[in-house]
């Protein structure tokens, strides 16, 4: 295949546009191909799927790109709902054309616990969702302990976003170019930014400053339907 030259991303976080981290991502490896000259053009899940007229525009703007980016956060060890029926009528659109066009495809996952794997059945679902869709897997970026990056841009997150943008750094070089994402660049991005036990203890504490400042700081542990059979 030639080198692509336009590239589509979808963010499929529901967030208000700029708090995500799959924007923080999405975003900093769409300025990177920018850099080597791809034009792109970015969509958010829930602007995409609220209607039909803007469900064909992200339609339309997959079918005219080279390279189909997917940014997303893990919900419940899978994809959120919106972006699964992005990708259901992404992949249907696909299957009802003829001789559609070549895209290639290229997944990135972050989730809330520090451990990266966790994200490994959504991205084996992306990657289903490639071959269902007729478009040419590159490969899936896997992040853990992702939720301190959103809300700013990648560089604006200080040293603790050395290691993700070193990794996108390396995938936006090799996609450029035609390749497939480095492993070198899978290692780096699913390497936590810091010890995944103060990782841990931090969200404990923030989780307990939630309940405190939502006045339910000592109902934290409560089980409400303990007791229900069904
Ligand atoms: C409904 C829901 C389900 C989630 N499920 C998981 C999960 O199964 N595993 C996990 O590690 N994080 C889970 N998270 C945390 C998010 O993946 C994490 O906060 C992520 O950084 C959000 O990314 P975003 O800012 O791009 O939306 C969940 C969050 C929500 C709101």
């Amino acid at each position: 295949m030639n080198t692509p030259q336009t590239a589509t991303l979808l963010i499929g976080s529901a967030k208000p546009i700029g708090d995500s981290t799959s924007e923080a991502l999405g975003g900093y490896l769409m300025q990177r191909l920018a850099d080597y000259g791809l034009t792109g053009e970015t969509h958010h899940v829930a602007r995409a799927m609220r209607s039909e007229a803007r469900t064909a525009g992200l339609l339309a703007a997959v079918d005219r790109s080279d390279l189909f980016v997917l940014a997303f956060p893990l919900y419940v060890d899978s994809l959120p709902y919106l972006t699964v029926q992005a990708l259901e009528r992404i992949a249907a659109h696909r299957q009802a054309q003829e001789n559609a066009r070549p895209v290639r495809f290229v997944a990135i996952a972050n989730c809330g616990f520090p451990e990266a794997h966790h994200n490994d059945t959504a991205l084996a679902i992306c990657r289903q969702f490639a071959a269902a869709a007729g478009l040419e897997w590159t490969g899936g970026l896997s992040m853990g302990a992702g939720t301190p990056f959103g809300g700013k841009p990648l560089e604006e997150a200080g040293g603790m976003a050395r290691g993700v943008i070193a990794a996108l750094d390396l995938t936006a070089t090799a996609l450029a170019k035609g390749d497939t994402v480095p492993d070198e660049a899978v290692a780096i991005m699913a390497k936590p930014f810091m010890p995944i036990r103060g990782y841990t203890l931090m969200g404990g504490m923030g989780w307990r400053m939630e309940g405190w400042r939502n006045g339910v700081y000592r109902q934290l542990r409560a089980r409400p339907f303990a007791n229900q059979s069904d």
